[in-house]
């Protein structure tokens, strides 16, 4: 890593390298295994239909609705005849110029950890299933594991341009809160953040107060987002090769030596160049969010 690059100054546990990876996957007691079982069944209700096609498949190939929290390796082996990508196991949170690292060696870092019963609703770091049961799946599409991979490369580059909160919000808007148009009037998810929770998947793909905006890296690379809240905006990709087009062939060092520092947009504007797909209400925003009682119409 150069010296001029900013890092966060994450300590790093003592018992984890260079590469902060976990010497092995926690070992889950049956309450652990039982939790994520109680999870994949709750997911499973309301993804069907909602779910981009490709994430489905994925669960499928990787079979990870066997039963207990997947064993990363035998996982790996499955992923890695598919695309060549491997999952590993990692402290809760790790610097981002290591993530990025990972990344483009096409490997996916994931937190060890379950959530409890009293958090099963809701968690603010994302645990083990989250990460597995979210992000896993996508990564068997070759063309979703190709942009992964180049979006690691992106990481280092947006951290010497100090344009990492803009890349972010690209990984935000995409790997985390992505929808996909299937086909007319046939809009899926396909970002781990709508597809670990079960409110998300059903508010990010039918209800009418958020907006959804067809997605321009560009634009998108310029908007705010919320971090603990359902999104008021979600962007959509006409297909994974649209998405990895529009990706590899911006010029990342143009756009951040442009790009302010801070945002240019609200996560609930609508601006003139957008091509709209459902001008949201707002409603949900507008009656105070999570914590207000306010339901996610
Ligand atoms: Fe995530």
């Amino acid at each position: 890593m150069p010296a001029d690059v900013f890092t966060a100054p994450l300590k790093r546990p003592e018992h984890v390298g260079d590469d902060w990876l976990e010497p092995q996957q926690t070992h889950y007691t049956s309450e652990d295994d039982a939790i994520w079982n109680d999870l994949f069944a709750r997911q499973m209700d309301v993804l069907p239909g909602r779910a981009a096609s490709a994430f489905m498949a994925g669960l499928e190939k990787l079979d990870l609705g066997k039963g207990g929290v997947p064993d990363f390796k035998q996982m790996s082996e499955e992923l890695g005849k598919l695309t060549g990508w491997s999952v590993v196991p990692v402290p809760m949170l790790i610097p981002d110029h290591v993530f990025f690292w990972h990344l483009a060696n096409r490997r996916f870092p994931a937190g060890n950890f379950i959530r409890t019963r009293e958090t099963f609703d809701y968690i603010q770091e994302p645990d083990v299933f989250h990460d597995v049961f979210g992000h896993v799946p996508m990564l068997s599409d070759p063309t979703f594991a190709d942009y992964m991979q180049e979006y690691g490369k992106a990481g280092w580059k947006a951290m010497r341009y100090n344009r990492l909160k803009a890349l972010g919000s690209l990984y935000w808007y995409t790997v985390e809160f992505g929808l996909i148009e299937e086909g007319p009037d046939d809009i899926r998810a396909y970002g781990a953040g709508i597809l670990s929770g079960p409110t998300e998947a059903v508010f990010a793909v039918e209800a009418e107060s958020p907006n959804r905006i067809m997605l321009n890296v560009d634009r998108v690379m310029r908007t705010d987002y919320v971090i603990s809240d359902l999104q008021p905006t979600y962007f959509v990709i006409e297909s994974f090769e649209d998405l990895y087009r529009q990706t590899v062939e911006r010029d990342f060092d143009r756009l951040y030596r442009n790009l302010p520092p801070a945002f240019t947009y609200a996560n609930s504007a609508i601006i003139d160049v957008d091509n709209v797909v459902h001008r949201g209400t707002q409603e949900y925003l507008l009656r105070g969010g999570r914590g207000s009682g306010a339901a996610p119409v």
